[in-house]
């Protein structure tokens, strides 16, 4: 079978690298005669003035052609005598970064265009890092338009110094540099007469020689897909080899847990065989029971992370900025968890590769982060290993991949910290208490009557017997939270100290009344998950603004419609409804005492089932 190389092609609009593929596929006579006859057609009347116009070949997205660039991945499939092919033509504008990191990561190797009669550029360096970023480990320069440079050498020796410079710079190690002219074909799939000076292969010899499989990851690893169980006897673990090999009788490593066991049978396409390696699709049958779900990973001969914090390189891709304290789900490997952008250390300018603090990620843009995972999870620095190294984030609430990542190096901070487990706990604490620890989470626009009604709540239930804390908005900020704003940030981390605090209090045996403006639906959520999602009841006061601010008790809305507060809830900043609240309570349609009625009729299914 043909090996296969997946690779994308890097440039920007008139660097040619629609010409540069369009001239392979012509050389190599690889089209179709309809295609090669409906390019001489479409030439006749394209920018070449009735020469062949090879980029009309790749453009093949209408909209593009008339724009002049290329703006979506486009894949190709080509395959020669020697090898198959598939290439990702991105387009190479900075808006359209995120399309370019979606076309490296599915690729081996890069080649980047480089227009000769320009030198490197800005978008040089861009698309290489991306590349590079996406774990890209191999690298073809194709210097382009040597035909308007006159095939100099001296200019060529020039522009190669400074590529290799370029690569010691962003570490690439396996870089090639190719002198051609995509629309004259020189060094394209034939050696050009004009630059005999250049010895080298041609960037087809290239690209059907090159060997992407030489890595040096250690040892054998296969995360875990699937746990197939036909019946009581047989249990197999299905996933994929991503690195290394095995064989029946090896013994293996379950991770997190650290469990051992050996291989009783291995199976791949339906087929049992006796050893399988690197890429492989297979189900392996251990000798003995041990605890193995979606997520774990297997490895024999390597060390890997367990571990619930790290430091990564990001890729920001979602059109809301990213904000400190956000929480996301993780994909890596087979696991996915909720993960929390802990710290944006400092982002990393594409173009000049400077460093500079932020604390807020914009579309497409590249920064080091800390994140903390919800759980353990098992990792590896995507230089050691790159399939347990790279991640992907998602929003919780639309589901869209907001960014992807590379891990540098785990936190240990976590990892030194162990759970002390205490004689007197929960149980016993609110076994005295005769209650059930709860946190009922008041949210809603400022004056929509949260404090008030969460205040007569307590006070019912204090005289039920139950043993109750109420913690306020305004109150919790001029303590614990006094040194947070009312920026989305602040706010985030607001809630998360509260539902933290909550969750003690619940320890403790309270029932906990939280009554807390909490716009952001992603941090109520996250906000239960702290507290338990079965403990967390959540209870949404939906006086609509109009009323809140005719009662304005506070003064606030006034001042805000002045422009006198900056992030006012309703006003200049956003409140997201609960979508599907617990409790719903609308206090402009009854009285107080009617409302604290209903709440407490409807918290009877909460508080008092055991
Ligand atoms: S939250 O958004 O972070 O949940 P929280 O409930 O703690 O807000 O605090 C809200 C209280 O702070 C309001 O009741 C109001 O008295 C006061 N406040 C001051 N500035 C603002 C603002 N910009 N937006 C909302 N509330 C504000």
């Amino acid at each position: 079978m043909k090996s296969l190389l997946k690779f994308i092609t890097c440039g920007s609009v008139d660097d040619g690298k629609s010409t540069l593929i369009g001239h392979m596929l012509y050389d190599a006579k690889l089209l179709f005669v309809d295609q090669e006859q409906a390019l001489k057609t479409d030439s006749k009347v394209g920018n070449r003035g009735g020469e062949i116009d090879y980029s009309l070949l790749l453009d093949g997205l209408i909209a593009e052609r008339e724009q002049g660039i290329t703006i979506d991945v486009a894949y190709r499939y080509f395959t020669t005598e020697k090898r198959s092919f598939i290439v990702a033509d991105t387009p190479g504008h900075e808006e359209y970064t995120r399309n370019m990191a979606v076309g490296a990561s599915f690729a081996d190797l890069a080649v980047i265009l480089v227009d000769a009669s320009q030198g490197i550029l800005l978008q040089t360096r861009r698309h290489a890092r991306i590349c590079a970023l996406m774990g890209i480990r191999y690298f073809v320069f194709a210097l382009n338009k040597m035909d308007l440079i006159h095939y100099n050498r001296e200019k060529y020796a020039r522009l190669e110094k400074d590529i290799r410079k370029l690569a010691v710079e962003l570490d690439l190690v396996n870089v090639k540099i190719i002198p051609v002219s995509a629309t004259e074909g020189d060094n394209v799939t034939q050696h050009s007469s004009n630059m005999i000076w250049y010895r080298g292969e041609t960037l087809l010899e290239y690209l059907e020689g090159v060997n992407i499989f030489d890595n040096d990851e250690s040892g054998f690893i296969m995360p875990i897909q699937r746990v197939c169980r036909p019946d009581h006897t047989y249990r197999g673990f299905e996933g994929q080899v991503e690195n290394g090999f095995i064989s029946v009788g090896d013994e293996l490593t379950v991770l997190p847990s650290g469990e051992k066991a050996n291989v009783k049978s291995i199976f791949h396409t339906d087929k049992a065989v006796n050893s399988i390696f690197a890429g492989m699709p297979v189900t392996i049958q251990l000798d003995r029971e041990i605890d193995v779900s979606r997520g774990c990973v297997f490895v024999k001969g390597t060390e890997l992370y367990v571990s619930s914090m790290f430091t990564a390189l990001i890729l920001w891709m979602d059109d809301e900025k990213l904000v400190e304290g956000k929480s996301f789900l993780l994909k890596l490997a087979t696991q996915k968890m909720p993960a929390t952008v802990m710290r944006v250390k400092y982002k990393v300018d594409v173009n000049t590769g400077e460093h500079v603090p932020v604390r807020n990620l914009y579309k497409n843009e590249i920064a080091v982060c800390d994140i903390a995972l919800s759980r353990k999870a098992v990792f590896d620095e995507f230089s050691s290993h790159r399939t347990m190294g790279e991640f992907i984030m998602m929003d919780r609430l639309t589901n869209m991949t907001s960014a992807c990542g590379v891990i540098e190096h785990p936190l240990r901070r976590s990892d030194n910290l162990t759970w002390q487990q205490t004689e007197i706990d929960r149980t016993i604490r609110s076994a005295k208490m005769n209650q059930r620890p709860m946190t009922l989470w008041f949210t809603g626009l400022s004056g929509a009557g949260k404090s008030a009604l969460a205040s007569v709540i307590e006070k019912t239930l204090s005289m039920r017997g139950n043993f109750t804390m109420l913690l306020d908005g305004d109150n919790v900020r001029m303590g614990l939270n006094k040194n947070l704003g009312f920026e989305e940030g602040d706010r985030i981390e607001n809630i998360r100290r509260v539902a933290e605090v909550s969750k003690l209090m619940n320890d403790a045996g309270l029932i906990v009344l939280a009554s807390f403006i909490s716009p952001f639906r992603s941090d109520r959520r996250n906000a239960a998950e702290i507290i338990g999602k079965e403990n967390f009841v959540e209870i949404y006061v939906s006086t609509p603004l109009e009323e809140c601010e005719k009662r304005d008790v506070k003064g606030l809305y006034k001042k805000a419609r002045e422009g006198r507060i900056p992030n006012f809830t309703g006003i200049n900043s956003p409140y997201e409804s609960p979508e599907n609240p617990d409790i719903i309570i609308n206090t402009s349609k009854c009285t107080l005492d009617e409302a604290t009625e209903y709440v407490m009729k409807e918290l009877e299914k909460y508080l008092y089932v055991e």
